[in-house]
């Protein structure tokens, strides 16, 4: 754990994650501070301030930052008065993420599969595929257990945001080397990456696209009320019906109470 115990970690946090391995690793570590340069990043702010909403938080509300990245949301959340708790897989992100942490946010490198905290945070955020619709098998993929997991951190009518690819953005915006398995709703592309010092390298990336009901039905299943489930672009977050023009879905849902 990176900063003072985190409220809402199990005494077990980190030990039994720290051999699994994700393929985002690689790139966290080659793209480092980097990250923050891409476009996606830039709406922080606009997102940050859509989801207090959303989420309907307290200034003082425990949140928990899932896959949480150089935490750009984690920091911005803090900088309101919430306390909050960002996990990542990625070492280099986590420790990011801490060296310039506002006042009440820490990190850890824990993974969304198996997540070490217990049901004590009034909500928590998973932005940007963080840990949710990247794959590590396309064929049999891991979402499910990660939402199960969030939910069990949540405390009872605590709220869940979460955003993943639509998949009828991305079957419309397919790029030459971008391939779609149908079946498994899974986007495989090759993305060339820039490190801080502009250093270029190849990595391969598997995004499980969704559709609005697929997302409810996810929900549901992990014991989830749905509040709402929206179409949205980075930076752009509002309460816009699903259409298949906007790249995001946003899932806002609730921890129901028994
Ligand atoms: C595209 S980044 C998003 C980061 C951040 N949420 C944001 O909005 O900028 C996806 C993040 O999910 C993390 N991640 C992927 N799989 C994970 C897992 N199983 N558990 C925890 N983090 C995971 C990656 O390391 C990466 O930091």
């Amino acid at each position: 754990m990176n900063g003072s115990a985190a409220p809402g970690a199990s005494s077990s946090a980190g030990r039994d994650d720290a051999t699994r391995h994700h393929w985002f690793e690689p790139l966290a570590e080659f793209v480092g501070p980097a990250y923050l340069r891409y476009s996606f990043t830039k709406g922080t702010e606009q997102e940050t301030g859509f989801l207090f909403d959303a989420l309907e938080l307290e200034p003082t509300a425990l949140v928990l930052d899932v896959g949480c990245g150089p935490g750009r949301h984690a920091h911005a959340l803090a900088r309101r008065g919430c306390r909050v708790v960002g996990i990542d897989i990625a070492e280099r992100f986590v420790a990011l993420a801490a060296a310039d942490a506002p006042p009440g946010a820490v990190f850890a490198r824990a993974d969304a599969r198996a997540l070490p905290v217990r049901p004590a945070f009034d909500a928590a955020i998973s932005l940007c595929q963080g840990g949710f619709g990247l794959p590590t098998d396309p064929r049999a993929p891991d979402d499910a257990s990660v939402l199960a997991a969030i939910g069990a951190a949540l405390k009872p009518g605590g709220r869940l945001a979460l955003t993943a690819f639509s998949a009828y953005f991305v079957v419309q915006h397919l790029e030459e080397g971008e391939a779609f398995d149908a079946g498994a709703g899974v986007d495989h592309e090759t993305a060339r990456v820039k490190d801080e010092a502009g250093a270029e390298r190849d990595f391969d990336l598997w995004t499980t696209c969704y559709t609005p009901r697929e997302l409810r039905l996810l929900a549901a299943a992990a014991g989830l009320a749905v509040v709402g489930v929206w179409s949205v672009t980075p930076g752009r977050y509002e309460r816009r019906p699903p259409d298949i023009d906007n790249p995001e879905l946003l899932l806002i849902a609730e921890r129901v109470a028994s």
